[in-house]
């Protein structure tokens, strides 16, 4: 189990991205095909920074891709990539995203509070931040965009799985590869926003 793990850190630091998260993301965007050359991302949490890398490269030089954390990025610079650092939760990190752009094609949030170590709490925090974040994707993102995000799984996912379904059509739940087996993260891709009249 944890050889795969040592796998992909390796391969990370081999080919010079910022964290193993970057093949999380490689994974699925090779599947799902969420973002494209050209595309405007906001990566919602985005520090230390793999997915930056690998949204830098899928949107190219005609692309964007805004980034924000509360922390700092590692040494990760590209000529598409802007970074805000400041927290998710807060109306005037969210209005310096908007100067950027007030329109995404894609959102990823790959945010996650710290952990408790009590399965509970954490999935409760996770749902509350990513329940933040899809509130403001709704008001930025563009007609058939997409929305993918990191859940800490627990009991009231469901319920919000059923509140996407009334906005995007397709959602799925999955477990990439490059996650470690025993680890209660789930990622949710929603595919094909209705727009944002609603
Ligand atoms: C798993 S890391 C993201 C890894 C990233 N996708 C990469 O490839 O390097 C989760 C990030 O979410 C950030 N985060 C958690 N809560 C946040 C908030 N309220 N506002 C902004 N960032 C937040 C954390 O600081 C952390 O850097």
């Amino acid at each position: 189990m944890y050889k795969r793990k040592d796998g992909y850190y390796k391969m990370a630091k081999a080919e010079g991205y910022s964290s193993r998260a970057a093949y999380k993301l490689k994974e699925i965007n090779d599947k799902y095909k969420l973002i494209k050359k050209g595309d405007t991302v906001l990566d919602a949490g985005c520090a230390p920074g793999g997915w930056l890398q690998v949204l830098s490269e899928i949107v190219g030089n005609s692309g964007k891709i805004v980034g924000v954390d509360i922390l700092d990025i590692k040494n990760v610079k590209g000529e598409n990539i802007h970074f805000i650092k400041g927290d998710l939760t807060e109306a005037k990190t969210l209005e310096e995203v908007l100067t950027y752009s007030n329109r995404y094609h894609t959102v990823v949030s790959d945010a996650a509070p710290n952990t408790s170590g009590q399965k509970i709490v954490d999935h409760m925090n996770s749902l509350e931040l990513v329940k933040t974040i899809f509130n403001f994707t709704k008001k930025v993102l563009v007609k058939n965009g997409n929305f993918l995000f990191k859940l800490f799984d627990g009991e009231d996912r469901d319920d919000f799985i059923k509140e996407l379904k009334n906005y995007f059509k397709n959602v799925k739940i999955l477990r990439p590869d490059a996650t470690r087996k025993n680890s209660f993260e789930i990622y949710v891709i929603c595919q094909g926003f209705s727009g944002n009249e609603q």
